[in-house]
């Protein structure tokens, strides 16, 4: 199929950290152009792999072409799409919700589109999705996991998408929307669900720093309700005093590390912070495990909820029996995607919530390491921004965000 790119010089994978809240960043400011291939066929290139593995080893760089879209059929080019911990075990094989392998892109063998989250435009669209009253231009995120976000182009049906309508979308910047719908989503429902904390009642949280760690310091602030947070010590103290004061501007009311979590004394503190005991800590968002998690369930106040919907440790989680039996914790588990399958309706309320707080400057964008995805950006360069992120204390999510594609 001969192709028209009318492409700039090449460009390499250029990052930059952007840490402007609630401001739309320049990369998804710049003007977003595509190139149209002969005859309506879209040219796309996408992070694949055929067997699961660590992703340096398993991921490449696959181009195929995607036909002119009929009936319930669309073409969606990304705007950006975020690097999350869930992408990396979906690709190593050990997350529950598995990608779909298939040979529709061209090869002989079947591949599985990388990523699950992101935004897209809607760029052409057959007669079944118009009188769905989907249109031209609309931003669209994926429904649930196992789409593949990782790629420039994809062929959609209106079951593959929610649609952010114009309301929603207004004053969005679309790394704002290619990320609301799983980490800040997972932080309302595990502050709302499990528990009704009052106004002055305390939470606490490891991971605190995560994207879903901070998006619970923030709404847990606006809901009234105190928070302890706990982040990973740093070698670098001046690092970790910084990250402290960073959430403590977001909202957070105590921050301490892991280290301090576990040290004698902690519960004496604890009395301190909570009014000498009298204010409850009743609910525990744990995405860590290991003794850190422990030592934070023993913070708990009796009858308190304890929610665990990470394993970022690799650790298990040891309970004494004492917790159930004595102490009547109850533990629960949680995960975004089961929930949001149950309760779609539900799920878009929660969007429409945290970006309506964020077009009002009451939610912040979580830092970013924006990977300006090009046409011309190189596989192993894409990919190795991807290995990036398997280490730890980074100073921003890996986002795509993507340019003249
Ligand atoms: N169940 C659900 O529905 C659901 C939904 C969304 C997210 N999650 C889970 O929530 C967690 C956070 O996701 P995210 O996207 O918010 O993360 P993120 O923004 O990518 O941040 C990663 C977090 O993990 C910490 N971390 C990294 N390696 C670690 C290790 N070996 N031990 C302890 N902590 C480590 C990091 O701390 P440092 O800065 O110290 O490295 C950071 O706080 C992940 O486990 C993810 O799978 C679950």
């Amino acid at each position: 199929m001969a192709s028209k790119f009318f492409s700039t010089a090449p460009r390499a994978v250029q990052t930059r950290l952007c840490r402007t809240p609630n401001s739309v960043s320049i990369a998804s400011r710049l003007p977003q152009r595509r190139y149209i291939s002969a005859y309506g066929y879209e040219q796309a290139k996408a992070l694949t792999f055929s067997e699961y593995g660590e992703p340096p080893s398993v991921l490449s760089l696959h181009s195929h072409s995607i036909s002119p879209p009929h009936s319930n059929f669309m073409t969606l080019r990304f705007l950006a799409s975020p690097i999350n911990p869930a992408d990396i075990n979906q690709i190593q094989g050990v997350y529950p919700s598995k990608p779909t392998f298939t040979t529709n892109l061209g090869t002989a063998n079947p591949i599985a589109v990388a990523g699950n989250e992101g935004v897209a435009e809607i760029i052409a669209l057959g007669e079944g999705v118009k009188k769905e009253g989907f249109k031209k231009g609309d931003w669209v995120f994926m429904k649930g996991p196992g789409f593949g976000t990782w790629r420039t182009h994809a062929s959609a049906t209106t079951d593959d998408v929610v649609k952010l309508d114009d309301q929603m979308r207004e004053g969005i910047s679309a790394i704002q929307a290619g990320t609301v719908s799983i980490n800040p989503c997972t932080a309302y429902r595990m502050l709302r669900d499990f528990t009704t904390l009052q106004e002055g009642e305390w939470f606490i949280q490891n991971g605190a720093n995560s994207g879903v760690g901070r998006a619970a310091i923030q709404l847990g602030k606006k809901w009234g309700y105190k928070s302890i947070n706990v982040i990973r010590s740093r070698d670098d103290k001046v690092k970790e005093e910084a990250m402290k004061k960073e959430l403590k501007e977001l909202g957070a009311d105590v921050v301490i590390t892991d280290a301090e979590l576990q040290s004698q004394g902690i519960k004496d503190m604890a009395k301190e912070w909570t009014n000498g005991g009298r204010a409850p800590i009743r609910l525990a968002l744990n995405c860590v495990n290991g003794k850190a998690a422990t030592a934070m369930a023993k913070l708990l106040s009796s009858s308190s909820h304890f929610v665990t919907y990470g394993a970022m440790s690799k650790q298990p989680l040891t309970i004494p029996a004492s917790m159930f039996i004595f102490k009547d914790i109850h533990f629960h588990g949680f995960w975004v995607s089961r929930w949001a399958e149950k309760h779609p309706g539900e799920k878009q309320m929660t969007v429409a919530d945290v970006l309506d707080m964020t077009r009002k400057g009451e939610f912040r964008d979580m830092p970013v390491d924006e990977i300006r995805w090009e046409w011309e950006s190189k596989g192993d360069e894409l990919i190795a921004k991807v290995k990036d992120t398997l280490e730890g204390y980074r100073e921003g999510k890996g986002v795509f965000v993507f340019g003249k594609t």
